[in-house]
């Protein structure tokens, strides 16, 4: 059994950014890290396009991010979440740079800065399109500073610890429900160990792995927000999913590969099969629209033509200029044999993004107690219906300072709680077959990409729900007698993401930002989120 004041779950840039400040400001405190791949194997690392941040006040403004905010988030952000991100944005930016991230400048020193999709201005610092990983191994290096922050990797989160596991009633309704610490499997020994905490932090990620064609890296299964629903903690906006509207078309090939919105802000042009331009017919922003109109102007061309992608075209743009900035996405075609000078890039739409998730305060606090929540996993208010693009990894840096605040105010009176049981494996055996496991996963994926993706309707929610009623029952019965694997703990969790985008469009009656139902296609007066 491992005790640690504070335990984080991931090792992404909101798990990270955590962890530095907490042991900056109590180096007498151990704090664990629990990761279940590779530390860097996170969806931070695969970011592409960069950082959206207000640092050059003579040619923008606070007032403009976060209008363009508020405009991409359709009506349902929380305002007061929009400005703190916004407004404290710039500082916490300062203090990646300060631990090494490096962003790309000109000759003169400046910070070369982007434009993506719903955004005014050009306000997005990056390296080249490689932001995420730069960012991540900035991170990793500072970590390496502190010895008292531990992290383990190939670490599997079950579940978090409540009075439940006290053998007491825990329902919704339950007023005072904490979070005692995690059961985790330990992959390289393959046992479930119990891991006490004074304070959780679920820094998770994402979920796009619920759906058959998606940006994220596998580890995206959205493990963080189904254990705290199992938990009964308080989950919001899962209806909605954001889809990136230029992943690289490579048919049967998931994860996608990203070709970032910054592309098209430097002047790449999205065009169907008959080569024609056709995003203004859809939007006066035309290619720079915010994702959820270009993503479904896409779905709509491509189910008009009869195609499964469009085009980029890229042949006009800048070809130093391109590889200089885009050198990633460049190699990355001319391998798949496309040169993008000579030819357009086939790209269709991706689920990227998960904009709800563990319901929030302004200090990442989450519904249960001593458990906060950062970064993709959580629900904070700042992206409302769909999230601006660039927008995540500043709200990931500006929630970890304010949970690490939090948390550094609360930790002096928080104690362990010692009589939480070891984890009770007995009646368990081995799975006969994997089979069970990989075709239930296949068959989520299938459901959730041709029932609840860009476009919906009442029948396809309907139809969705029964199906996943019965893969639910069927992993169920699994999970009770066969011994507990990594890929049985994904299956079952990407089967509650699916319950609950499925729940949340379902309550839904309207179309708004990222949800789109042809049942309800105007927006409702009454402004709700959907807390499950
Ligand atoms: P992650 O970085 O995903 O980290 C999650 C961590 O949790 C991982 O370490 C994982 O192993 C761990 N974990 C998960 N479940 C468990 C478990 N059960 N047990 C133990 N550990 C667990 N956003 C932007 O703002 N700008 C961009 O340019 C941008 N580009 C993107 C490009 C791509 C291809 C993708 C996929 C996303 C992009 N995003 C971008 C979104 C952004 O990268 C993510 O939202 C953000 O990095 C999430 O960070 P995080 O720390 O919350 O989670
Ligand atoms: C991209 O680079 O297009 C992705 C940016 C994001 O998801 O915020």
């Amino acid at each position: 059994m491992l005790k640690t004041d504070i335990l984080i779950i991931g090792s992404g840039i909101a798990g990270l950014t955590t962890a530095v400040k907490l042991a900056k400001r109590f180096p007498e405190r151990s704090i664990t890290i629990l990761t279940k791949a590779n530390t860097d194997e996170t969806n931070t690392k695969y970011a592409q396009g960069g950082i959206a941040v207000v640092n050059d006040l003579e040619n923008d403004s606070f007032q403009k991010h976060i209008s363009d905010t508020l405009v991409a988030g359709d009506g349902l952000c929380n305002q007061k979440i929009v400005e703190i991100v916004v407004k404290e944005g710039p500082e916490r930016v300062n203090e990646i740079i300060s631990w090494g991230t490096q962003f790309d400048t000109d000759k003169e020193g400046a910070f070369m800065r982007g434009k993506e999709g719903g955004h005014s201005e050009f306000r997005i610092l990056h390296h080249k399109d490689i932001t995420g990983k730069e960012i991540e191994r900035a991170l990793v290096e500072e970590t390496k500073k502190y010895s008292n922050i531990k992290i383990y990797n190939h670490w599997f989160v079950v579940d978090i610890i409540t009075q439940h596991h006290l053998g007491y009633l825990v329902t919704k309704s339950t007023p005072d429900i904490t979070c005692y610490g995690v059961y985790a499997l330990n992959l390289r020994t393959n046992k479930i160990e119990k891991i006490l905490s004074k304070v959780t932090l679920v820094a998770s990620g994402g979920a796009g792995q619920a759906y058959r064609t998606t940006t994220n890296p596998r580890i995206a299964t959205g493990d963080g927000i189904a254990m705290i629903y199992r938990a009964k903690g308080r989950i919001e906006n899962m209806e909605f999913i954001q889809f990136h509207p230029t992943a690289l078309y490579e048919q049967g090939v998931s994860p996608s590969f990203l070709i970032t919105e910054a592309v098209r802000g430097d002047g790449g042009i999205l065009r169907n099969k008959d080569g024609e331009a056709f995003m203004a017919g859809y939007d006066h922003r035309a290619d720079l629209a915010p994702r959820d109109v270009v993503a479904r102007a896409i779905d709509s061309e491509m189910k008009r033509t009869g195609t499964e992608h469009v085009y980029l075209d890229c042949r006009h743009m800048d070809h130093d200029k391109f590889k200089e900035h885009f050198p990633n996405i460049y190699s990355r075609c001319a391998q798949t044999g496309i040169d993008i000078f000579e030819q357009m890039i086939p790209v269709a739409p991706a689920a990227h993004y998960c904009c709800g998730g563990i319901k929030t305060d302004e200090y990442g606090k989450s519904s249960i107690m001593n458990l906060y929540a950062c970064g993709e996993c959580s629900s904070t208010g700042l992206h409302g219906a769909n999230r601006l693009a660039s927008n995540s990894l500043l709200e990931a840096i500006v929630f970890a300072h304010r949970c690490a605040e939090s948390i550094g105010n609360e930790i002096g009176n928080l104690k362990f709680m010692d009589s939480v049981p070891d984890w009770n494996a007995s009646g368990t055996s081995e799975p006969k077959e994997m089979i069970l496991i990989t075709q239930s996963l296949k068959e989520l994926q299938s459901v959730m990409s041709d029932y609840v993706g860009i476009v919906r309707n009442d029948i396809r929610l309907r139809r969705a729900m029964t199906r996943i009623d019965l893969l639910h029952e069927e992993t169920e019965d699994l999970y009770k007698t066969a011994v507990l694997s990594p890929q049985l703990g994904e299956l079952r969790n990407l089967i509650t993401i699916g319950y609950l985008v499925i729940k949340g469009a379902q309550f839904r009656k309207e179309s708004r930002g990222l949800h789109f139902n042809t049942d309800y296609p105007e927006k409702s007066s009454i402004l709700q989120q959907v807390v499950l």
